[in-house]
């Protein structure tokens, strides 16, 4: 069983950079809140530990990890930073924004940790994560604290009933404020590339560079190009069906804003991302929602329409995946 260790005071704070440091230097992954979500974080430098994440979360194959680091100086020791990467790290560090860089030679960034790429995905996590990286003193590889292709965990509860047996330590900081994954970007010949939509919206990526986000591929020639972006993904038990305007009495409803959806009234269970209409609530509630109405019995889940600007682009993105035909790892 794993152990939950708080970090409301400074001496839980002190005991959970122990714990978790005890853990990671027997090469064992330990779970930690991000700002994002909870996150299985090992040793990037180590291959055990690298495949020790794989092995716990159940993953069949390698996928790049995101290396967080305690702070850009760090992140400098290992990447290449060109001037609009180093823009972006420097107006959202720490913060939900991942920048895919060129490894350094001789990093020392695990292979595995990479995919073998000859980049490397990095973010700066706020808070006790980023204190615990420093501590440790080597950058943390860490996907979604959940198992392949589940929902991720926004509570150390939902870390626990994931995972719970599998894994020595989890560190609880509370619900997850951001509550969908970071933004991933990639500058390539002075344009940025969004690889993934989330915790930091495009407007704000635009804003602070004055340069458009050009949205990847998603289909067509072009590779995958953030290769764990795969279709299904965030899978609940229940099917998943979007743009919902009525919901039947066998399913669960997750409606946004005060919009009218007929058969509410009769629906297996009701939630509200944001009654307000608020967007950043709604990501923050939107996984354990998901994991709520999975958990109601109903046969499938009626998603509401969600405006598709702002951090609406993230919140339909991993909807979408939920929505996605079975049978694709994540
Ligand atoms: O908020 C987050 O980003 C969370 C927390 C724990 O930090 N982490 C997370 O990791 O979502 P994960 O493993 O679920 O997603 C990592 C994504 C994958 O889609 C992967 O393909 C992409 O990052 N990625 C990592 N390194 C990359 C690289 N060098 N080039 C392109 N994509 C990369
Ligand atoms: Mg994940």
């Amino acid at each position: 069983m794993a152990r939950i260790i708080p970090i409301a005071t400074d001496t839980d704070r002190a005991e959970a950079i122990a714990a978790a440091t005890d853990v990671l230097l027997r090469h064992r992954p330990v779970a930690i809140p991000t700002e994002t979500v909870y996150g299985l974080a090992a040793d990037a430098t180590h291959p055990a530990s690298i495949t020790s994440i794989y092995e716990t979360k159940g993953r069949p194959r390698f996928n790049p990890l995101i290396c967080h680091m305690a702070d850009l100086a760090m992140a400098e020791h290992y990447a290449v930073f060109d001037p609009i990467s180093r823009q972006l790290a420097e107006a959202f560090w720490p913060g939900p924004l991942t920048i895919v860089l060129p490894l350094k030679e001789n990093s020392g960034i695990h292979p595995l940790a990479t995919a073998g790429l000859d980049t490397v995905g990095i973010r700066v996590p706020v808070g006790f994560t980023a204190d615990l990286i420093r501590s440790f003193g080597r950058p943390l590889a860490a996907p979604s604290a959940n198992s392949s292709g589940r929902i991720s965990p926004t509570t150390a509860q939902h870390v626990e009933a994931d995972l719970g047996q599998k894994i020595e330590v989890i560190v609880d900081g509370g619900p997850c404020p951001v509550g969908v994954e970071s933004t991933i970007v990639k500058v390539e010949d002075g344009e940025i590339r969004l690889l993934r939509p989330g915790g930091i919206e495009a407007d704000a990526i635009e804003a602070v560079t004055g340069k458009a986000v050009i949205r990847a591929k998603v289909s067509g020639t072009a590779a995958i190009e953030a290769p764990g972006m795969l279709a299904s993904h965030y899978a609940p038990n229940a099917s998943v069906r979007l743009n919902a305007t009525e919901v039947s009495s066998a399913e669960a409803l997750i409606a946004f804003g005060s919009g009218d959806i007929s058969g509410t009234s009769s629906a297996k269970a009701v939630f509200n991302l944001s009654p307000d209409g608020d967007l950043a609530e709604a990501a923050s509630n939107l996984f354990d929602f998901l994991k709520r109405a999975d958990a109601s019995g109903a046969t499938g889940i009626a998603v509401a329409a969600i405006p598709d600007e702002g951090l609406g682009e993230a919140i339909n993105d991993r909807l979408m995946r939920a929505a996605a035909p079975r049978g694709t790892e994540g």
